[in-house]
């Protein structure tokens, strides 16, 4: 277990916020394997929203290019509205610096770009926030993530060194929007190693190192060096698609139905309770609501260590991922 989880619920970052360890994930669409991408829908967004917050869901993971944030951020208006909820009951997260998506769903110029193609990232950055705190209506987020540390290689650019350039034009933006009172804290999603030292290279200031890396990590998608070289700098990981999004028959892999019976419990929990214990932050994302109360009812049981470790054997093989490979980005 880790050190610095109490009771597994909340996790302190290195600048003193504490986070829930489980927050309702927020992107709503069914993407994987799919060639007509559906990224958006909006019956899902609003109902499975309404339905998380009833289910006691304090936490939300966001982004602009999820293009969800005014339905979040209108829906906890009316909780505010009707006095059940303060701002200060829930964790909001953000990311920005999303790189360019395909054509069908890059409608808008301003919700996804791609920093090989921005003259003034900062500014691009500035102006999104704002567009972000307008949709939301919350005044600051809790956590404001780069997206994602690049494009998919598929830009050349004279300058080799240009991605990095861009990534550290990006964070100094991030900490300006942090010192305003914009952001309580700030961190990165989808950074390898590679990505976190140059970061930490060129913003050396250790108070200035991000707070999490939100990166997809779920029994068939481990990098335990990663994880490692996180937790060694303070830095929270925070496994996005903790369930593979629902793919490969993870939930029903018989190591992990095995563990479930002897438990009591539903693969699913099993998945997110060893998320926990293994000292990670996790992002569970459902339509119904059986399993959103489910997905949160994960501290009655404790695995052992020989589970922990046949669930850590399962993504000892090539890692299967629902999302782009991050080493690809220079
Ligand atoms: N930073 C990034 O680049 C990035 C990338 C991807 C995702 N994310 C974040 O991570 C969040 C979660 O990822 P995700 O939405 O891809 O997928 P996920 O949470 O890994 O999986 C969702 C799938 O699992 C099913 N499911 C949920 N709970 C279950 C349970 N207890 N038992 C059985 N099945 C269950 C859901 O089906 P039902 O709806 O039918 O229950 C759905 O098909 C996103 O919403 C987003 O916030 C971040």
């Amino acid at each position: 277990m880790t050190d610095n989880t109490d009771d597994l619920r909340n996790v302190t970052l290195h600048n003193g916020v504490t986070m829930p360890t489980l927050a309702f994930g927020c992107a709503f669409g069914d993407w994987v394997g799919r060639s007509d991408f559906q990224g958006f829908l909006p019956e899902q967004a609003w109902r499975a929203v309404t339905m998380a917050l009833d289910s006691g869901y304090r936490a939300f993971d966001g982004a602009r290019a999820y293009g969800t944030e005014r339905i979040v951020g209108t829906l906890l208006g009316q909780r505010f509205a009707s006095g059940e909820l303060r701002r200060e009951d829930v964790f909001i997260t953000t990311k920005l610096a999303h790189p360019a998506a395909p054509p069908h769903i890059n409608i808008s110029h301003k919700r996804t770009w791609d920093a090989d193609k921005v003259e003034d990232i900062a500014q691009r950055v500035r102006d999104d926030m704002v567009d972000t705190l307008d949709d939301l209506g919350l005044g600051y987020v809790d956590l404001l993530l780069m997206h994602w540390p690049g494009g998919f290689g598929q830009h050349t650019k004279a300058d080799p060194d240009f991605p990095r350039k861009a990534r550290a034009t990006i964070w100094r933006t991030f900490c300006e929007l942090a010192d305003k009172g914009a952001a309580r804290a700030i961190g990165v999603s989808n950074f390898t190693i590679g990505h976190l030292q140059a970061l930490m290279e060129d913003i050396p200031e250790p108070e200035r190192r991000p707070s999490v890396n939100q990166v997809e990590i779920h029994p068939y998608c481990r990098d335990p060096e990663l994880e490692a070289f996180c937790r060694e700098r303070g830095i929270v990981v925070t496994a996005y698609a903790p369930f593979a999004s629902g793919t490969f028959g993870l939930l029903q892999d018989p190591v992990l139905t095995a563990i479930a019976e002897r438990h009591g419990k539903t693969t699913g929990q099993i998945v997110l309770r060893w998320h926990l214990q293994s000292g990670r932050t996790a992002l569970p994302k459902t339509s119904k609501t059986e399993r959103m109360v489910e997905n949160r009812d994960l501290f009655d049981f404790a695995l052992g260590d020989d589970e922990m470790q046949a669930i850590d054997a399962l993504g000892a093989d090539a890692a299967r991922r629902t999302c782009p490979d991050p080493t690809s980005v220079a």
